[in-house]
């Protein structure tokens, strides 16, 4: 006999309204008939450690950093339990829309888990109503159009992407169990579940996690050995190594950051990576520049309202707000503007973030292009579709490219 859907009729929750249309109506109705597979039974425990983390997210911590520290404090907690646990976490938010209502944290936790697992089993049995309903809050309709294929890639389990030495990717899928290469030079696919962090490839500094779009990142970026490059928000590291890796560690990147202790953790991850083409200095993105160079590149990979990485981290669906979009689009444009200077003529100045609103993406390059007409847009080849034609403006989707949403735009200095 069929095991009953979770919901089985679409309805607004508990009374809620639908607040806009839907975007995209057109797919066929599910087959709500299908059976459904429900998730195993979960350990009482774990999910009461499941269930308490979850109340420490919804206090405000971020739910990396909570499962993080969560899961080292607990004594027993093994690596297994660990995965159980997180899954468990990340589905109560990744299907929060759906569950939110719920009167105990335990209860949602069970009803996301049973959602997940119908998902997996067989993703036509949540509608595209639903999905266009409940996926991310109602706000976000009114500052991007995210395609209904990109919402239901999001309930999916992410893909963990790998970066390889460069023409390394084939020879590195092959000595990782469940690996193979990916769709852009040095990319992997990694469906395993070893703790990488302490994978002696990983000690080497022959693999780094990264994903598939901030690769993609770096290939528009293009360096050439011998170059120029300033990466002015450069955090950990992840892209800077990669530019440098493009660079054969010839010429110089100078990697800065307002938080000294993102820099700390790149210089630990340089290190590890043989990297040693780059100069880190502190810079809080006001007027004074860390350094009177000009460059022949410069990579502003801007702070951002991350909607683009909502399907790996869905917590931050359910925290991000309008004021947050406002804000870092106005801090996109002060860093755009104070790094152009820093182009020498013929050089080219990317911008880039992981976030999919217009105020952000389009509405901050027609800021920043209005205001500096000696920066002309450069056309640039989409890595993930390179016979399409050149363009200086990209948007790529998470269910076209199986990682983060990213938007990359591209100018070069004329005088
Ligand atoms: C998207 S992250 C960079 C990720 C990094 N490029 C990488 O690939 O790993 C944005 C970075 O901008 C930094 N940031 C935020 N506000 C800044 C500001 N006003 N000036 C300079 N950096 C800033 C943050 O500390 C953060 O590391």
């Amino acid at each position: 006999m069929p095991v009953q859907h979770p919901r089985r009729h679409f309805r607004p929750l508990f009374g809620r309204r639908s607040t806009s249309a839907p975007q995209d109506l057109s797919a066929p109705a599910p087959d709500r008939t299908a059976p459904v597979r429900r998730s195993a039974p979960s350990h009482p425990s774990l999910m009461r450690l499941a269930a308490s983390l979850v109340e420490l997210c919804e206090a405000g911590q971020p739910a990396d950093e909570v499962l993080r520290e969560g899961l080292r404090k607990q004594p027993g907690v093994t690596r297994a339990d660990a995965r159980i646990v997180s899954h468990a976490v990340f589905a109560c938010f990744r299907w929060h829309g759906w569950v939110q209502e719920e009167a105990s944290v335990e209860v949602r936790l069970e009803r996301a888990l049973e959602f997940a697992a119908t998902f997996a089993a067989q993703s036509a049995a949540i509608s595209d109503t639903e999905l266009a309903e409940f996926t991310v809050p109602a706000w976000v309709r009114e500052h991007a159009r995210i395609p209904l294929a990109t919402l239901r890639a999001w309930q999916a389990e992410p893909v963990l992407w790998l970066r390889a030495r460069r023409g390394q990717a084939a020879d590195l899928a092959q000595k990782l169990e469940r690996a193979e290469p990916g769709p852009l030079p040095d990319t992997v696919r990694y469906a395993g579940e070893a703790d990488l962090f302490r994978h002696p490839l990983f000690q080497a500094g022959e693999l780094q996690i990264q994903d598939v779009a901030s690769q993609a990142v770096g290939l528009v970026c293009a360096p050439r050995p011998g170059h120029t490059w300033w990466d002015a928000c450069a955090g950990q590291g992840g892209k800077l190594l990669h530019l440098s890796e493009l660079m054969k560690n010839q010429g110089l990147i100078w990697a800065s950051d307002r938080a000294e202790w993102r820099l700390k953790q790149l210089k630990q991850r340089a290190a590890r990576a043989k990297c040693f083409n780059y100069r880190a200095a502190t810079w809080d993105g006001g007027p004074h520049l860390p350094t009177r160079t000009l460059f022949d590149g410069v990579l502003v990979d801007a702070p951002c309202a991350g909607l683009g990485t909502w399907g790996r981290n869905p917590h931050a669906r359910w925290t991000v707000t309008p004021a947050d979009v406002r804000e870092l689009a106005a801090v996109q444009v002060k860093l755009l503007t104070h790094c152009a200077a820093s182009v020498k003529p013929g050089g080219r100045l990317i911008y880039a973030v992981c976030t999919l609103t217009r105020e952000e993406t389009d509405g901050v390059c027609d800021a920043f292009a209005a205001a500096h007409p000696a920066f002309v847009p450069s056309a640039e080849a989409n890595p993930f579709s390179p016979t399409q034609a050149p363009r200086p403006r990209q948007l790529w989707w998470p269910h076209e490219t199986g990682g983060n949403g990213m938007f990359v735009a591209v100018w070069q200095r004329t005088a």
